[in-house]
């Protein structure tokens, strides 16, 4: 499977910042933003990832990220011209998906949990399994924001809403999901929303026509964030505080994720944080290779 990140958009939510930078740079807590969606594919085994950027954020993304190679990976970029919708992504990665399957994620989308990882890796292998679209549900108290998931008296989903008036449940669809390699046709049959966007709604709603989409829920053990507006930046960056100073681990570090995947081995680990000695994250990647020397 590979993994397709969305980090274009027009970030109105946070203007004034998002006139000159791009909201995928600014920081969650001590680490840019793209770095946690980033994280997810990692933590799922994914190495191939497709990330979709804006005209003018190009090179700031591959100063950022280069092609992968550091982190064992291969990290290709594709241009949105413009921000037509969370769904374009899957038609711009037509070539780099070469009809594989994929892990479709939104660069603005935090997600922390408990065996979160092994929920994923067992969704992603039902798709490459059995094929389908795999999404999940989490409970908000403020759903008209989301895809918003309807359940019948028996729990069967019966439709996804996107930004409802009034929602039909308190289930939001995250923005991480699961695709057979159908998605892109269906991307591309999808109509433009009334905002003139092509919605992943449509596409979730095609593979729940034909039967083929599985709805998971997360519970309350689990933390989401869309950190696109000036609250949930903050809040987001609240939670990896409190979790990273309580434990003394990081969340999201990608250096970190690409060693114990065995991805890369201690000497090029010890070369990435030695770019960053002397920073806060540069002294907790030193601080993770003298445990790693010592044994524990
Ligand atoms: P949104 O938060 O829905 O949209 P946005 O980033 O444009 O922000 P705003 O609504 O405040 O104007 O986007 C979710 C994620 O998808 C985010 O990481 C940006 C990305 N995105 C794209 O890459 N291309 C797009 O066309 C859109 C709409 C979003």
């Amino acid at each position: 499977m590979k993994a397709v990140v969305l980090a274009g958009g027009s970030g109105s939510r946070l203007a004034p910042v998002t006139g000159p930078i791009n909201k995928h740079f600014l920081p969650i807590y001590n680490k840019p933003m793209i770095y946690y969606p980033l994280s997810m594919v990692m933590l799922c085994g994914i190495r191939e990832v497709m990330l979709v950027v804006n005209p003018g954020d190009l090179d700031k993304f591959r100063a950022l990220l280069g092609n992968g190679e550091e982190l064992g990976m291969r990290i290709e970029y594709v241009i949105q011209p413009f921000p037509r919708g969370l769904a374009e992504g899957l038609i711009l990665s037509e070539q780099f998906l070469k009809g594989e399957s994929v892990c479709y994620v939104l660069g603005d989308n935090i997600f922390f949990g408990h065996d979160l990882t092994y929920i994923l890796k067992e969704a992603m292998a039902d798709i490459e399994e059995n094929g389908g679209a795999y999404v999940f549900g989490y409970n908000v108290k403020d759903p008209w924001r989301f895809g918003v998931v309807e359940f019948d008296s028996e729990g069967r989903v019966i439709s996804i809403e996107e930004k409802p008036r009034s929602p039909k449940s308190n289930f939001a669809v995250v923005g991480l999901y699961f695709y057979d390699s159908m998605a892109v046709e269906y991307a591309k049959e999808a109509c433009p929303s009334d905002r003139g966007e092509i919605e992943i709604t449509s596409v979730n709603n095609r593979y729940l026509e034909e039967g083929r989409l599985k709805v998971k829920l997360l519970g309350r053990g689990f933390a989401w964030f869309d950190a696109g507006t000036h609250n949930s930046l903050l809040e987001a960056g609240e939670f990896v505080a409190t979790i990273e100073n309580k434990t003394g681990l990081m969340i999201g570090c990608i250096e970190e994720i690409a060693f114990n995947n065995g991805w890369i081995d201690i000497e090029q680990l010890k070369r990435l944080a030695g770019r960053l000695s002397g920073t806060f994250y540069g002294d907790y990647l030193w601080e993770r290779i003298r445990r790693i020397d010592a044994g524990n």
